[in-house]
C-alpha cells in the first residue's frame, strides 16, 4: 500500500481487512461468513493492487474446494462451520452424498458464474515474475477442469450454452425469470405456507438475513422457500443429473453465466498458452462455438439478450440486466451491440439515475429496494464498465464508473444500492463493492 491512497480506497482496503479471515474474505462477515465463488473473485481483483500475494492466496484457498468432476462449488466453508449466520454446510448442503464432493473441506453442491480465469490473469499480472509463474501453474490447469466440467456436464446440445440448475448459480438469487421458474413448479406444502399469514410469519421469523435487513430489501419469504425446495432436490440426487436434459429439474442457459463463461474461456485460453498447457481439442471447439452462441438467445421484441429454458427452447422473460452482460462476453454483432447500448441510454429501461438497476425501471417486475429485481450492483456495473471499454465505447465506460465511484462514496460500501437515489441498501462493509471500488479507482 501506498501514501497516495485516496479516502475511498482507504475505506475499501479497510472494509476487506476487516471481512479477511485469513483462509478467504468474507463477502459480509454478520451474515455470510464462508468463500464464496465469485465474491471471492472480486475481492483478489482488488487485492490484486494492494496486495498481490494475499489476492493469489484467496484464489488458492477456494480452488481448495473443487470437485473431482472439475465443478467450483459456489461456496466454501473453511475451519470451523460457521459460528455466525446461517451453517449451510452442516443442515442444508450435504454435498459429501456426492462422490464428486472433496473430503475433509465443507463445500455446496451447485457453481456460480465463473469469473475466475479474469481474476487469475488480473493476479498474476500483478505478482514478481516467479510468483506469476508458480500461481499460473497451480490454478490453470485447475480452471481448465472446471470449464472442462460446465461442457462435458451443463452444455446439454453441445452448442456452447450451459445450464443453471438453481437460481443461486447465477448469483441473481431472485432474478424475476428464475422466480417465474420457480413458481411453476408444484408444491402443494410452498402453496399452503403461502396462503397462511400466520405460517408465514413463524416461517419468516426464522430467517436470519431479514433479523437485521428490512425483509422488503430481501428475496421474497415464498421465493426463498421455493429455492430451498429446489436445492433440496438436488440434494435428492446427490448434485448427479446425469443426462440433464431428460429430467424434471430446471435447465436454464443463463445469459449471465454463459457471457461471463465465454469472455472467461478466451482469458482462461490465452492463460494457458502462456504457461505452454494444453487443451483438450474438444474444449478448444467447444469454446469456439460459445463465442458465437449468444445470438440464439436474443429477443427481437425485447430488443434484449434472455435466458433460455434448453429443454423447450422458449426465451424467458422479462428482460434483466443479465442481457447486458453480453456486453461482457464481447463478440456480438453491431446491431445487437447498438441495441445494448440503446438499453443503457434509455430512460425508461436502464438509464436510471444511479445505473444499472437489475430489472428496467418500466418493467412490473422493478421493486426499488428488492436484491436482484430492482437494486443496482457494483459488480454488475463492473462488468458493464468493462465491456464497454473493449467495446470501443471509453465515454459511457467512464460515465457509468463515475456514477458508481460517486454512489458508494456517498453512501459506503453497501451490499446494493437504490437505482433511484443511490441509498446503501442490504448489508454494509460489503466485500466485493469495496474490492471493485478498488479496482475501479486504482485503473483510472
Ligand atoms: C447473495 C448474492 C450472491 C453472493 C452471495 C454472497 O446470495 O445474491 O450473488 O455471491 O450473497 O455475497
Amino acid at each position: 500500500m501506498t501514501s497516495s491512497l485516496t479516502e475511498l480506497e482507504r475505506e475499501a482496503v479497510a472494509v476487506l481487512a476487516s471481512n479477511d479471515r485469513a483462509t478467504h474474505i468474507a463477502p459480509a462477515p454478520s451474515h455470510y461468513s464462508q468463500q464464496w465463488l465469485w465474491d471471492s473473485a472480486y475481492c483478489a481483483i482488488g487485492l490484486a493492487h494492494v496486495n498481490p500475494p494475499r489476492a493469489a492466496k484467496e484464489i488458492v484457498s477456494l480452488l481448495t474446494g473443487q470437485w473431482s468432476n472439475g465443478m467450483v462449488p459456489h461456496m466454501v466453508e473453511h475451519g470451523r462451520p460457521g459460528a455466525k449466520g446461517l451453517d449451510l454446510g452442516r443442515w442444508l448442503w450435504k454435498a459429501d452424498r456426492s462422490a464428486s464432493a472433496p473430503r475433509g473441506v465443507r463445500t455446496s453442491g451447485i457453481t456460480q458464474p465463473p469469473v475466475l480465469a479474469e481474476a487469475v490473469d488480473r493476479v498474476s499480472a500483478a505478482l514478481a515474475a516467479h510468483e506469476a509463474h508458480e500461481f499460473l501453474r497451480h490454478c490453470v490447469p485447475r480452471l481448465c477442469r472446471y470449464h472442462e466440467w460446465f461442457y462435458r456436464e451443463r452444455d446439454p446440445h453441445y452448442e456452447g450454452l450451459v445450464c443453471t440448475v438453481h437460481p443461486w448459480e447465477t448469483g441473481m438469487d431472485n432474478a424475476p425469470p428464475w422466480m417465474a421458474i420457480l413458481a411453476e413448479r408444484t408444491q402443494s406444502l410452498l402453496a399452503h405456507i403461502a396462503a397462511s399469514r400466520p405460517l408465514r410469519a413463524a416461517i419468516g421469523g426464522l430467517r436470519p438475513d431479514t433479523k437485521t435487513i428490512d425483509p422488503g430489501e430481501r428475496t421474497d419469504l415464498i421465493d426463498g422457500l421455493r429455492s430451498i425446495d429446489l436445492l433440496l432436490e438436488l440434494r435428492r440426487r446427490r448434485y448427479t443429473y446425469g443426462d440433464l436434459i431428460h429430467t424434471d429439474l430446471p435447465c436454464v442457459q443463463d445469459v449471465a453465466v454463459n457471457a461471463i463463461l465465454i469472455r472467461n474461456n478466451a482469458i482462461l485460453r490465452r492463460l494457458a498458452a502462456s504457461i505452454e498447457h494444453p487443451l483438450p481439442t474438444w474444449l478448444i471447439e467447444r469454446m469456439a462455438t460459445a463465442s458465437h452462441s449468444l445470438g440464439v438467445l436474443w429477443d427481437a421484441t425485447a430488443s434484449m439478450f434472455l435466458s433460455r429454458d434448453a429443454r423447450s427452447g422458449r426465451l424467458l422473460g422479462p428482460p434483466t440486466v443479465a442481457g447486458l452482460l453480453a456486453l461482457y462476453a464481447g463478440n456480438l454483432t453491431p446491431s445487437h451491440r447498438d441495441a445494448l447500448l440503446n438499453q443503457l441510454d434509455d430512460g425508461r429501461a436502464f438509464r436510471a439515475p444511479y445505473p444499472a438497476p437489475s430489472v428496467p425501471l418500466d418493467s412490473s417486475d422493478f421493486h426499488e429496494l428488492r436484491y436482484w429485481s430492482g437494486p443496482t450492483w457494483m459488480n454488475i456495473n463492473w462488468h458493464l464498465i468493462d465491456g464497454l471499454e473493449r467495446f470501443g465505447q471509453p465515454t459511457r465506460a467512464e460515465a457509468l464508473k463515475h456514477r458508481t465511484l460517486d454512489m458508494v462514496a456517498r453512501s459506503g460500501m453497501h451490499e446494493y444500492f437504490s437505482a433511484l437515489d443511490g441509498r446503501g441498501l442490504g448489508f454494509d462493509s460489503y466485500s466485493w463493492t469495496a474490492a471493485l471500488t478498488l479496482d475501479l479507482v486504482c485503473r483510472s
